[in-house]
C-alpha cells in the first residue's frame, strides 16, 4: 500500500474540506479526483455527465486512480462520492493508501447539499429522497472499502487525524 490518506464517502461529508486542511497543516498535498478530471477534460462535471453520461464519467475516474498510484506518494486524496461504486476502483482505492470512510449523517449531508448546483446526481426532484436512495446503495461499498471509518458528526479535524496517524502506527 502507498503511503496516500484516500478519503471517500457521500458528497458533502467533507472530503475535499478535511483533505485541505490536511495539506495545511501536515506534509500531504492535496489532490482531489474531480479537479484532475475537469483538468484534463478542460469541461465541468455537468458538462461530462450532459455530454458522455455517467459511465463515460466513471472510466475517467478510473482512469484517474490509476494515474495517481504511478505517482508519488505523501497526498491526500479526496475521491469523488461514485468512485468506489466500480468495484475495479475499490481495490485501487485500497492500494493507493490508507482508505477513510468520511461519515456524516443524512440530516447534515441534506443541510449542506440542499442548494447545490454542480452535483448533476443530485440535480431536481427531493433532496432528501435522493440522499436516501444513494446512500442505501452506497453505505455498504464505503463501509467495506475504508480501511478507517470516521464519524464527522463526532469529531473534529484534529481528532480525525489523529485516528488516521493512530491506524497507520499500529499497522
Ligand atoms: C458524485 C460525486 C461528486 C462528483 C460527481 C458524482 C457521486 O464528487 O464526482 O458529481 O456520484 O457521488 P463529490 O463527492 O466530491 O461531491
Amino acid at each position: 500500500m502507498k503511503n496516500n490518506i484516500v478519503l471517500i464517502g457521500f458528497m458533502g461529508c467533507g472530503k475535499t474540506t478535511f483533505g485541505k486542511w490536511i495539506s495545511r497543516h501536515y506534509p500531504y498535498k492535496f489532490v482531489d479526483t474531480d479537479d484532475c478530471i475537469v483538468r484534463a477534460q478542460k469541461r465541468t462535471i455537468n458538462d461530462i455527465f450532459k455530454m458522455n453520461g455517467e459511465d463515460y464519467f466513471r472510466n475517467l475516474e478510473t482512469e484517474t486512480v490509476k494515474e495517481l498510484l504511478k505517482q508519488e506518494d505523501g497526498k491526500v486524496i479526496s475521491v469523488g462520492g461514485g468512485l468506489p461504486v466500480k468495484e475495479e476502483n475499490r481495490a485501487l482505492l485500497r492500494e493507493l493508501g490508507t482508505v477513510v470512510y468520511l461519515n456524516t449523517s443524512k440530516r447534515e449531508l441534506v443541510r449542506r447539499l440542499r442548494n447545490d448546483k454542480n452535483r448533476p446526481l443530485l440535480a431536481g426532484g427531493d433532496i432528501e429522497k435522493k440522499v436516501d436512495t444513494l446512500m442505501e446503495q452506497r453505505r455498504l461499498i464505503y463501509e467495506e472499502t475504508a480501511h478507517l471509518i470516521l464519524s464527522t458528526d463526532e469529531k473534529n479535524f484534529t481528532e480525525m487525524y489523529e485516528e488516521i496517524v493512530s491506524y497507520g502506527e499500529n499497522l
